[in-house]
């Protein structure tokens, strides 16, 4: 695909290494976008779930690994992918398979932005997977199931990992999107959707992380948008990647996030039950698939 019909006028100023750079990130699992199409689908079965993640090897050797891991508590070993199904059940082996699938990606560290160097990138991309997921599900205006709402969290920021080569070095700091322009032409939203689109990912997950940062003209996908910045606010409230531990305990106002709540319908009566819902998919997460 040419980079001008993919992603319009505004690429004319986007440097050449700059594409280039993207083309050298880690890629991700092809077993993601199968996961993605499944999880479109009513119903499939655990054998369905085998004969996907069974096309990369290498990621079913980390799972088995991460689902050995003291996370589980289990008393005998799993060896087998029918084995885990049954012992940790689909929904919470998606999970690992999206986080380990795109490990290589978020398990690197960024030089210019501020996010803890120990592995505070791949937190607060975790993180925003999870509370996307939470409030994608509990919104009525969202146009993104829960486990695009996850995917496009976890993938969020992946615009950051091009972009932190071409600026000037400096210590970690919070870099600002104009910032980004002036570096490389684009801000981290833009090219992580030029990037998203490069490994096939729904237009869906796509659109919602290029506007991240800004709902407003996302045309359909504004409720996904939006979903995805509010659960980057309450993230960083607990300052999710910033600090480890995470400071989960720290209160999350409803009333600076109102305005996203009522742009995606969720009713100001169950902020209690989300924050709560974000806060249980959060617990331990600094700890938790960190079996290296
Ligand atoms: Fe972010
Ligand atoms: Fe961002």
């Amino acid at each position: 695909m040419s980079v001008d019909t993919a992603l319009g006028s505004e690429w004319k100023t986007v440097r050449f290494e700059v594409l280039e750079k993207t083309e050298s990130l880690p890629s991700l699992s092809i077993v993601v976008s199968e996961f993605l199409v499944l999880a479109r689908r009513d119903f499939f079965t655990a054998k369905d779930f085998e004969t996907v993640i069974s096309k990369d090897q290498a990621l079913v050797a980390r799972l088995l690994k991460v689902a050995n891991s003291g996370l589980y508590g289990r008393s005998r070993s799993i060896t087998t992918i029918p084995e885990a199904v049954v012992l940790i059940g689909v929904d919470n082996l998606k999970k690992i398979v999206y986080a380990v699938s795109s490990e290589g990606l978020t398990r690197q560290s960024l030089d210019n932005y501020d996010y803890h160097p120990n592995q505070g990138f791949w937190l607060h991309s975790m993180g925003v997977g999870f509370a996307t997921k939470v409030l994608v599900e509990a919104s009525s205006r969202c146009p993104l199931n829960g486990e695009e709402g996850f995917v496009a969290g976890l993938l969020h920021d992946v615009g950051k990992l091009v972009i932190d080569e071409f600026l000037p070095s400096g210590k970690a700091r919070g870099v600002s999107r104009e910032e980004e322009k002036e570096a490389v032409g684009l801000d981290h939203g833009e090219l992580g959707e030029y990037i998203l689109k490069q490994w096939n990912l729904p237009s869906s997950i796509s659109t919602t992380v290029r506007y991240h940062h800004d709902h407003s003209p996302a045309g359909e996908m504004a409720g996904g948008a939006a979903a995805l910045a509010l659960a980057e606010g309450i993230c960083a409230t607990w300052e999710l990647g910033k600090r480890i531990p995470m400071n989960l305990s720290q209160e999350v106002p409803y009333e600076q996030f109102q305005v996203l709540m009522d742009f995606l319908a969720i009713d100001a009566s169950k902020w209690d039950q989300v924050i709560w819902d974000i806060r249980q998919s959060l617990v331990g997460l600094d700890e938790a698939f960190a079996d290296e």
